[in-house]
């Protein structure tokens, strides 16, 4: 697995990539979503574990909502479903490859802005393209746009039509906290019925900074928690973080 620190390169030419294709089937519609890596690029460019729990999460919760542990935090929204006249509204942040955004948007039939660094956005504009009709056909659609963290007119661009906000492995490096934490807050407006899921795989002891900081400022809960994978004592795990004081029953299901 790549390490967080290595391979970094920045603002390499997206053409210039090695570019590898990672086909990702998801049952509840039996279909096949393709995302576009390309590792040579640095991190923002390939698959990372935590994304691949979030994809897994929304795939068994479209097939057996009784028994996901997203089920809680859905049944704030009435709107979730490709048959619901209002879709989802969610904003991805620190997309990556999309693969999370894209993935919600077909399982939950929502309207999904993934979001990263100005120089991430061509790769992502692929993976969207790519995956569009999959999307469409699951009354879903994925738009594409540049959002760094700390800057609240990247925030502000996108209205106030926010329903959910989603992220995987975001937590990594100590100079991205604040700035990750300052779009949250932005995000996550006191009062509001929005939340934050995000998968994250501890990797350094530093992160519990983030945590204090983040508990804080908001209400945060552990959802889910995936076994370690093999040679691992840690796995993935899934927190949901609200405005404090949301009217939103605790469930802790680890
Ligand atoms: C470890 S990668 C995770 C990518 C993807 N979410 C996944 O799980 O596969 C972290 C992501 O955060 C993005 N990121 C880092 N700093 C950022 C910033 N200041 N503003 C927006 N995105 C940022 C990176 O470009 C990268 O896509």
């Amino acid at each position: 697995m790549l390490q967080i620190g290595e391979n970094e390169v920045e603002g390499e030419n997206v053409s210039s990539g090695k570019s590898e294709l990672q086909m990702y089937r998801i049952n509840s519609i039996e279909s096949t979503l393709v995302i576009r890596q390309l590792p040579s690029l640095g991190i923002a460019f390939k698959l990372w574990l935590p994304a691949t729990t979030l994809v897994t999460l929304l795939d068994n919760y479209r097939r057996d909502p009784s028994t996901s542990p997203l089920t809680h935090t859905f049944s704030n929204f009435h709107s979730v479903g490709s048959d619901s006249s209002s879709p989802l509204n969610i904003v991805e942040l620190g997309s990556g490859t999309g693969i999370v955004g894209i993935a919600a948007a077909a399982t939950l039939g929502a309207n999904v802005t993934v979001t990263d660094l100005p120089n991430v956005i061509e790769n992502l504009k692929f993976n969207a393209d790519a995956n569009a009709e999959a999307v469409a056909r699951f009354g879903g659609k994925v738009h594409v746009a540049s959002l760094r963290w700390g800057e609240t007119d990247d925030v502000e661009v996108l209205g106030q039509n926010v329903d959910l906000i989603l992220a995987s492995d975001v937590v990594y490096h100590e100079h991205l906290y604040d700035p990750l934490l300052k779009t949250l807050r932005f995000m996550l407006l006191e009062g509001s019925k929005r939340v934050f899921l995000m998968a994250h795989l501890k990797r350094w002891k530093k992160e519990s900074i983030f945590f204090k900081k983040a508990r804080k400022l908001f209400d945060v809960d552990v959802i889910h928690c995936d076994d370690p994978q093999e040679g691992s004592r840690i796995g993935v795990v899934v927190y949901r973080f609200a405005p404090k004081n949301q009217t939103l029953k605790k469930k802790d299901n680890c």
